[in-house]
């Protein structure tokens, strides 16, 4: 029998708020995340922005209740901390191209839902979306939360031993794994997965789902541009493989290294309410939403800002 990873990661935490001019952090677990309070997101000036953005990087996932949002105010914050990234999934709404609108109906029954499963955004591009966003509009009355676990916390709690076996090693990132279970699991009709289910056994798969099959390599620590704070860069939805290690030893590392990573002492978990926003640095930490509200609605609006080629 497989022993459980624990790990005792007492005198590591760092999800202390810390003090602002502008804004109030409130931690919401010892791991990461912090609501903040005291901004309305459509009038912010310029030292509030900076403030948010720090916050941002010391919690990894940050969230804003009760903001009155409209798709042009999300996406003129959106842009506040870069251009739009690559979407890989969804199609943006007419007005905001960029805005796209992750909606389930409640007499939806796909056993596939948007970001089930652990994952970082879009690793297997070349140059992944550095932070993505989602703002609630109509949510469940229970299920639908999302939750995150901090990849910095997971590799500064590794032995030395192990940070330095996987310092040089480079993590293959592939589509594979999620198209595979769209085409099983998603019923064909007009949505993204809908349409991929519906080429199941045509063999004919779209030149773009090919690029993000083939996907990209990666290191596996990564180092964040901004504050340099070193990060695990693996989860359990994408990473495939390791450059020059067979399929075997690869994917015990990387099992081992996905379960350490989404322990739950590394976690937070947020309970979506009508108008939250919530903002999550993909260098940092992975996610996961939950198919668990059968019968009730939910409709959020996403948008990803750019990353570079991951250090
Ligand atoms: C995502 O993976 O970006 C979606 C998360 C969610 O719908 O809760």
């Amino acid at each position: 029998m497989k022993r459980s990873i624990l790990v005792h990661p007492t005198g590591r935490f760092d999800n202390h708020a810390r003090t602002y001019q502008q804004i109030e952090a409130v931690p919401i677990a010892a791991a990461m995340g912090a609501e903040i309070r005291g901004v309305i997101i459509a009038r912010l000036d310029d030292q509030q922005f900076d403030e948010i953005r720090d916050a941002l990087f010391h919690h990894k996932m940050i969230f804003f209740r009760g903001q009155e949002l409209t798709r042009g105010d999300q996406a003129a914050f959106s842009l506040r901390f870069g251009p739009f990234a690559e979407d890989a999934y969804t199609r943006g709404i007419a007005e905001h191209p960029d805005v796209q609108p992750l909606i389930r109906e409640a007499d939806a029954r796909d056993a596939h839902i948007f970001g089930s499963g652990w994952h970082t955004d879009s690793p297997f591009l070349a140059e992944p979306p550095a932070i993505s966003m989602l703002y609630g509009v109509d949510i469940p009355p229970y299920g639908g939360d999302t939750i995150w676990a901090n990849a910095a916390l997971a590799y500064a709690t590794l032995s030395e031993t192990m940070q330095k076996l996987i310092a040089p090693l480079r993590v293959h990132m592939s589509m594979i794994n999620v198209v595979a279970s769209v085409m099983d699991y998603a019923t064909p009709g007009d949505t993204p997965a809908g349409r991929l289910a519906a080429l199941k056994g045509s063999g004919a798969l779209p030149e773009d789902v090919q690029r993000k099959i083939k996907g990209a390599f990666h290191p596996l620590v990564r180092t964040h541009p901004v504050t340099g704070e070193k990060s695990l860069y693996c989860d359990g939805s994408y990473a495939v493989g390791i450059e020059g290690m067979a399929p075997q030893e690869a994917e015990a590392l990387l099992d081992f290294l996905a379960a350490h990573l989404t322990q739950p002492a590394f976690t937070c978990r947020l309970r979506w309410e009508p108008k939250t926003l919530a903002l999550w640095d993909n260098r940092l930490c992975v996610h996961q939403a939950f198919n668990d509200y059968d019968g009730h609605r939910r409709e959020l609006y996403r948008t990803t800002v750019a990353g570079e080629v991951p250090r």
